[in-house]
C-alpha cells in the first residue's frame, strides 16, 4: 500500500517532495536568517491543523512569543485562535529544559504530546543545542535523544537550523544531516543586482523527490512555490551565473 504523505501546506513544495513528507518523518529546514523558517513550520502546523485535524506543536527557544504572534499576524494568522482551539500549542521554552523534559514521561512536554495527540511538531531551532556542548559525540547524543523521542510517537518533525551562526557549523559534526530524514534548503540568491529566495529539497530518505531548485516568495498566507530557476548556474554555492548556451 503506498505511503500516506503529511503534506506540507505548501503546494508546490509538496510536489517537490513526491506529495509530501512520509509520515513521522524528520525534516530538517536549513537557512540562513530571514528566509522563512519559522514561517514555513508555522505553515505546516497550521495546515495540518485546520485542513487535516491533526493538533500541532511549536516548541520556540527563539523568539519572545509577543513577536512570533505578531510576525504571524503579518503573514494572516492568528496563533491566539488556534491556540484557544486546542489545535495549536505553543511551548516557550530553552534546550536546557526541553531535553530534560524528554526524560520524563510525565513532564509538561511528553503529557502534552499524548494529551493533546500532537501529530506534527516544529522545533525552532537546533542551532541552540549547539552551545550546550563542544563535544561533537556529546552533540550527537543529544540530536539522537531528539530524533528518538520523535519517532516513538511517529511525530512527523521540521527541525529548523540557522545557517551564517558560528554555532551551525558544528551541528554538522554532530551528525545531525545524516540522522535526519529530509533536508530542505532555503537561500538567498543574488541575480542581476535583485536578492530572490531559492529552495532546494537535498534529501530524502525512502523516496523520490525534485532535484530542481525553484523561487519562492513569503506572504499573506506564508510561502508560494514558484517556478525553476532557469538559465542560471551555481546557486547553491551564492555565486550565480548565467548557464552557457
Ligand atoms: N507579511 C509579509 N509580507 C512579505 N514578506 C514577509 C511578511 N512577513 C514576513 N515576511 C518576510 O519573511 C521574512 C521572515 O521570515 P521568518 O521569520 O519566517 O524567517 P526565519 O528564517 O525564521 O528568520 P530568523 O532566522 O531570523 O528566525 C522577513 O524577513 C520578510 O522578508
Ligand atoms: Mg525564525
Amino acid at each position: 500500500m503506498a505511503d500516506k504523505r503529511v503534506t506540507s501546506g505548501i503546494k508546490g513544495l509538496d510536489e517537490m517532495l513526491n506529495g509530501g513528507f512520509l509520515p513521522g518523518s524528520m525534516v530538517l529546514v536549513r537557512g540562513a536568517p530571514g528566509t522563512g523558517k519559522t514561517s514555513l513550520a508555522l505553515q505546516f502546523l497550521i495546515y495540518g491543523a485546520v485542513k487535516h485535524n491533526e493538533p500541532g506543536l511549536l516548541i520556540s527557544f527563539e523568539e519572545f512569543p509577543s513577536s512570533l504572534y505578531r510576525d504571524a499576524e503579518s503573514l494572516g494568522w492568528d496563533l491566539k485562535e488556534l491556540e484557544a482551539s486546542g489545535r495549536l500549542h505553543l511551548m516557550f521554552t530553552s534546550p536546557e529544559v526541553f531535553l530534560a523534559s524528554l526524560e520524563f514521561p510525565d513532564s509538561r512536554l511528553n503529557r502534552l504530546i499524548l494529551e493533546a495527540n500532537i501529530r506534527r511538531l516544529a522545533l525552532d531551532s537546533v542551532t541552540h543545542f549547539n552551545r550546550l556542548t563542544d563535544d561533537a559525540q556529546e552533540l550527537r547524543c543529544i540530536y539522537t535523544s531528539v530524533a528518538n523521542s520523535l519517532r516513538r510517537e511517529r511525530i512527523t518533525a521540521i527541525l529548523l537550523g540557522e545557517e551564517g551562526r558560528a554555532e551551525y557549523r558544528r551541528a554538522f559534526q554532530g551528525g545531525l544531516s545524516f540522522i535526519v530524514d529530509v533536508i530542505i534548503l532555503l537561500r538567498y540568491v543574488e541575480i542581476e543586482s535583485a536578492m530572490q529566495r531559492a529552495i532546494v529539497v537535498l534529501k530524502m530518505r525512502g523516496s523520490n523527490h525534485a532535484k530542481e531548485i525553484r523561487h519562492y516568495e513569503i506572504g499573506q498566507g506564508g510561502l508560494t512555490i514558484l517556478e525553476t530557476f532557469k538559465g542560471c548556474e551555481g546557486l547553491l554555492s551564492g555565486i550565480p551565473h548565467r548557464a552557457r548556451p
